[in-house]
């Protein structure tokens, strides 16, 4: 496996993601107009195996934006359709002259059978396992908006047992001293994973993470309505009033209205999540510059 791959949080020290999250903020002060000299640009390879809007467009942003030339791979017009397997499929696009690929794929950890893959990896997400590069964004979504992360109080609620962004952030967030509680319905429950009363921790948290029921991993509460779960265990007008002053509402995206969360917190002033969409390209920037073997903006390229 290349050294500049990204698969999961485990793969960064703390110095490393701070390098990380520093970058992105330099893309987006003094380097925003910054590209990849021209002798170093690659092509990078987007495969998505499973349906998304932001992490995938967001990639693109972000390689359009430092120069590089990207390819799509529509799973469905692919030789995938004809059996060919994952690690085939990127040997192939190694084979081609690709130098990095994003990839997507509902299969959890489905990079460990990518051992022989010579290019950088960046995984976009695996099943309910890793989703590295939205935590990266969720975590300069936080320092940004105070300045530290370790101490802080950090609630994640919802479907936490299918989603690899609660795995991903309750790795990374322990790392750097900040305390995660969670909370949802009790099937959902992890375990390792410390939950508590949503209603007895929304006045605890800084920060309140909703999570979407990820119902094509299989999630579902028999015999409730998408109003009654918003009553039992989505952020309603009436729990946000108990929220800290400081406090804010962060969200992954796709956001089911009206279910995990009431439509009018989507875009209310502690609402984060269109933030963290931004926040998206800068840190997909960064570490696509990283894959690419370039040192962290202020120390000496690689
Ligand atoms: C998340 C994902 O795909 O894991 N979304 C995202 O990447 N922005 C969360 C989700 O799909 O609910």
């Amino acid at each position: 496996m290349n050294p500049k791959s990204l698969l999961t949080m485990k793969d960064l020290s703390n110095a490393e993601i701070l390098d990380i999250l520093n970058d992105a903020k330099a893309f987006n002060s003094s380097h925003s107009d910054w590209q990849i000299p021209v002798s170093s640009r690659k092509l990078t390879a987007n495969l998505f195996f499973e349906p998304s809007t932001r992490t995938h467009f967001s990639f693109e942003s972000a390689e359009y934006q430092l120069g590089l030339q990207a390819a799509d791979l529509a799973p469905d017009s692919s030789s995938v359709t004809k059996g060919e397997t994952l690690y085939d499929t990127c040997r192939t696009f190694e084979s081609l002259g690709y130098g990095v690929l994003v990839i997507r794929h509902p299969q959890d950890e489905y990079f460990k059978e990518l051992e022989n893959v010579k290019i950088p990896i960046i995984n976009a997400g695996d099943g309910k396992g890793n989703h590295p590069t939205q935590c990266l964004l969720d975590l300069l979504t936080m320092y940004n908006e105070f300045g530290h992360l370790d101490g802080l109080n950090v609630l994640i609620c919802g479907d936490v047992a299918h989603s690899r962004v609660a795995a991903s952030n309750k790795e990374a967030l322990e790392k750097f001293g900040a305390n995660v509680r969670f909370a949802g319905p009790k099937e959902w429950e992890r375990e390792g994973y410390p939950f508590s009363d949503f209603d007895e921790s929304i006045p605890w948290a800084d920060v309140v993470i909703m999570l979407r029921i990820q119902r094509e991993r299989g999630a579902k509460i028999d015999g409730m309505s998408d109003a009654e779960y918003l009553e039992r265990y989505g952020l309603t007008l009436e729990r946000e009033k108990k929220m800290k002053d400081h406090a804010i509402i962060m969200h992954p995206a796709p956001v089911n209205r009206g279910v995990e969360i009431d439509t009018n917190l989507v875009e209310c002033e502690r609402s984060r999540i269109f933030e963290q969409m931004k926040n998206g390209v800068l840190v997909r920037k960064a570490v696509l510059r990283r894959a690419l073997g370039f040192a962290p903006f202020g120390r000496s390229e690689c």
